[in-house]
């Protein structure tokens, strides 16, 4: 929303809708012949033979998947398992070997070279891992950098950027240069150069991973508050099981370049559907993810309501703790609309947290 900026200034775009982003049977093959070969990726042959065989790497393979707009949606997995590649798809950095992104229904890959330098430039802003700030420049001078690029004259740059400053938590800042801020100040200042771009699509390559494990948290925080003001389209990369869980309204698992399983993270806690999402769901505090909706039983026709009435999006840590201070060992769960739906039992909320993930059938 760009009326969090001063109205005198001219909006960074005219169009103001924010984009959703659809994928579809996105193919990347890295090597010099790779369009020659994708023909046999989508028969089946695996990374390791494409490799073998012909010395090609399969970055990407029949990735499709909606990026809901003004939403964060999470790209999880582990090391080398495609996100980065997927993420620079979004903003044609990478073009693919075949399949397409739209943006909402305009194809990224079909766009002409001055096409896609304006797309790029005016709908989305990229926040890395390692900052990536300018060393000789101040706090300012680097959040007005992705303006003045587009030419914005500095006196509109530098009052849309000190908002931004402000927002998120660098009041007092400005002048300071990069090498006299702390890593998660200086990931603030990669956050406010973001957001002085008013891009609708926000892409973030691992932007917190490097941070220590409390600032991180912050600066989720810090993302998270802000994203209720502003809901931009937010592609959040991770390896980071919490973190995804925290900040994703969808996550989006991948192995070996393909989509191992995409979903809600209470989908996803509740329902792994193979050894590699098993793996990372194993560690999760269930307790924090998992809602009273997901586990809610029906009444028996001759019993009361209990007294205890909670929202079904209540987590189970949550109810646990009102429960125990409640009189009975029962809770009424609550539709969106406050009717009563069904009851959890103390017992049930503590065989859920303490459940291991099913196996799948
Ligand atoms: N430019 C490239 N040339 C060849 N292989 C690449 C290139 N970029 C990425 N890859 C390969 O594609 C796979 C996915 O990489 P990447 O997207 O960087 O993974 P992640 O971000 O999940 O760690 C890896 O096997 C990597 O080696
Ligand atoms: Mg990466």
């Amino acid at each position: 929303m760009s009326d969090q900026i001063q109205t005198d200034l001219p909006p960074a775009d005219d169009d103001d809708t924010v984009p959703g982003i659809q994928i579809r049977n996105l193919y990347k093959i890295f090597g010099p012949d790779a369009a020659k070969h994708v023909e046999a990726v989508k028969a089946g042959m695996t990374k390791a033979d494409l490799n073998r065989k012909h010395g090609h790497t399969l970055g990407l393979s029949d990735i499709s998947t909606d990026l809901p707009a003004g939403k964060i949606s999470v790209i999880m997995g582990l090391s080398g398992s495609g996100k980065s590649t997927l993420l620079r798809h979004i903003n044609g950095l990478i073009m693919p070997t075949a399949g397409e992104v739209l943006i909402d229904g305009q194809d990224v890959v079909k766009m002409s070279p001055e096409e896609l330098r304006a797309f790029r430039r005016h709908k989305t802003a990229m926040v890395f891992q390692k900052f990536a700030l300018l060393p000789h420049r101040t706090v300012m001078e680097n959040a007005v950098y992705g303006l003045d690029i587009q030419g914005i004259p500095r006196e509109d740059s530098t009052r849309r950027a000190r908002h931004w400053i402000e927002r998120v938590g660098l009041k007092g800042y400005e002048d300071r240069y990069p090498s006299q801020l702390s890593g998660g100040m200086q990931q603030r200042v990669g956050l406010a150069r973001a957001l002085t771009n008013d891009a609708p699509i926000l892409l973030m390559d691992e932007a917190f991973s490097a941070l220590d494990p409390l600032i991180r948290v912050d600066m989720q925080t810090v993302l998270l508050d802000l994203q209720k003001e502003l809901g931009k389209t937010i592609v959040f990369i991770t390896h980071d099981l919490d973190e995804a869980l925290r900040l994703g309204d969808k996550i989006v698992i991948l192995r070996a370049g393909e989509i191992s399983q995409q979903g809600t993270g209470e989908e996803i806690v509740l329902n792994p559907q193979n050894d590699y999402v098993r793996a990372f769901v194993k560690e999760v505090n269930r307790g924090r993810v998992v809602r009273l909706r997901s586990i809610l039983r029906r009444k028996a026709d001759a019993m009361d309501w209990p007294a205890l009435h909670l929202p079904g999006n209540t987590t189970l840590e949550e109810a646990a703790q009102r429960l125990i201070d409640a009189p009975g060992d029962l809770v009424t769960v609550l539709s969106r609309q406050g009717q009563p739906r069904g009851i959890v039992g103390l017992e049930d909320i503590m065989r859920s947290m303490l459940a291991s993930p099913k196996k799948a059938a």
